[in-house]
């Protein structure tokens, strides 16, 4: 599959600049920046964490994130479409005992995980890399099946505005000057509208609504935080 072939191949590179574009190595202030957005983030999507629950990271990449997640949570399964990433995931998180790395279709499927068995799904940084659109839908309606009742959703997308597409290309043009592989599909990804989201979790089960992260750069693209409670 093309997704693997790539974010394998970003992996062996340079995972830690493909992860979270300016980091040069996977050191104690990759895992820091991890932990601190990982507070912020949940808290922006009003989801408290508890020992007593489940988390789902989709797109889990060498575990920046992970490793906060697992002190929060009482358990973790962290899922990636690359085999390479999860690798070096399992390595940087050999201590924390909590955390199940899985690999995944990248199709939106999220075979292996039963229903209701996850209190809180959690990604940023990945469905915007996720080549089609009818994936990133079937992550949402994956995400609902997943859900117990009550549990709450947490997914970072990208806006879809004409604006921020092409701030995007811009971007990844930059990034191409400097050698990396931006132009691939894989990594622009594609953009799915926020009211299409909203009404097939609804549709699922999942009262959502798609919230604009306010402190974004005034020069890169918009982020969105899809953020639901299943009923
Ligand atoms: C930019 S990295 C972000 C990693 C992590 N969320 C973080 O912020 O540290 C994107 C990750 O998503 C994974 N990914 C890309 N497409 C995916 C898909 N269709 N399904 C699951 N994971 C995917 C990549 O392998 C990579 O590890």
């Amino acid at each position: 599959m093309e997704s693997r072939t790539y974010w394998d191949d970003a992996a062996r590179r340079a995972g830690p600049w493909y992860v979270s574009t300016g980091h040069r190595d996977d050191d104690e202030e990759f895992f820091a920046q991890g932990a601190r957005e990982v507070d912020t983030y949940l808290a922006f999507c009003g989801v408290v964490a508890g020992a007593d629950q489940v988390a789902l990271e989709i797109g889990c990449g060498v575990g920046r994130m992970t490793r906060r997640l697992s002190q929060v949570f009482g358990r973790v399964i962290a899922v990636d479409v690359s085999e390479e990433m999860l690798r070096r995931c399992r390595e940087n998180l050999s201590s924390f005992p909590n955390v199940e790395c899985r690999a995944v279709a990248g199709d939106g499927s999220l075979g292996g995980i039963g229903d209701g068995e996850v209190d809180v799904v959690f990604s940023y940084l990945t469905f915007q890399h996720v080549p089609e659109a009818a994936a990133q839908l079937a992550y949402f309606d994956s995400c609902a099946r997943v859900l117990s009742p009550g549990g709450k959703l947490a997914v970072q997308i990208r806006s879809c505005s004409r604006r921020d597409t092409l701030l995007s290309y811009l971007a990844a043009l930059g990034h191409l000057a400097k050698g990396r592989r931006t132009l691939s599909r894989p990594w622009r990804g594609s953009r799915v509208e926020a009211p299409v989201v909203v009404e097939r979790l609804r549709a699922r089960g999942v009262e959502a609504t798609v919230r604009p992260w306010p402190h974004h750069p005034r020069w890169s693209p918009e982020h969105w935080w899809v953020v639901g409670t299943k009923s």
